[in-house]
């Protein structure tokens, strides 16, 4: 049985082959920054699919396996679009961090996705960090206006999921 402490400090992590060696760089960040790291690949910078990879971290954190998910593709824009297709999931494309800050503060993202080809690996880092330390604001006194957006996203993946 794993416990809620050992959820909140696991974190899955995926990429396409234009993703992988950033994806490596981070896994190892996230590492020393004490998490436990899930990495459902991909392995090599051999040509692939990225739905495939944004789909595997996306279930792990639908099933409630690991509380944050990191995804790198060229752009980060092709991982997002996959993993937001999943209920629970809150993915956003931050190639600079002020999106990473307040995608946390203000929206409770909980799945970063990066573009390799975009954003410098010190950068992705720094990303990465901000991501990762930044609270969600919706529990606070006032915070309230984000927690009601919020279950706003949840009506919305509830409406679809019936018409399945
Ligand atoms: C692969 O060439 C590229 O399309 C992919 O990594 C990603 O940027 C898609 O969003």
């Amino acid at each position: 049985m794993i416990s809620p402490e050992q959820i909140e400090r696991m974190v899955a992590i995926g990429s396409d082959h234009a993703g992988y060696r950033l994806k490596e760089e981070l896994k190892a960040e996230l590492g020393a920054m004490g998490y436990q790291v899930r990495d459902v690949g991909t392995d090599s910078e051999r040509n692939c699919d990225y739905p495939d990879f944004a789909l595997a971290v996306a279930e792990t954190i639908g099933r409630g396996e690991a509380s944050k998910g990191v995804l790198v593709c060229g752009t980060g824009a092709g991982m997002a679009m996959v993993a937001n297709k999943v209920p629970g999931v809150r993915a956003a494309a931050c190639n600079e961090p002020y999106t990473a800050e307040y995608c946390r503060r203000h929206n409770d993202a909980n799945v970063l996705t990066m573009g390799a080809r975009m954003i410098k690996p010190e950068a992705a880092r720094r990303i990465l960090h901000i991501f990762m330390e930044t609270d969600y604001e919706g529990a606070r006194p006032d915070g309230a206006r984000h927690q009601g957006r919020l279950e706003k996203i949840k009506e919305i993946e509830r409406k679809y999921m019936k018409e399945q």
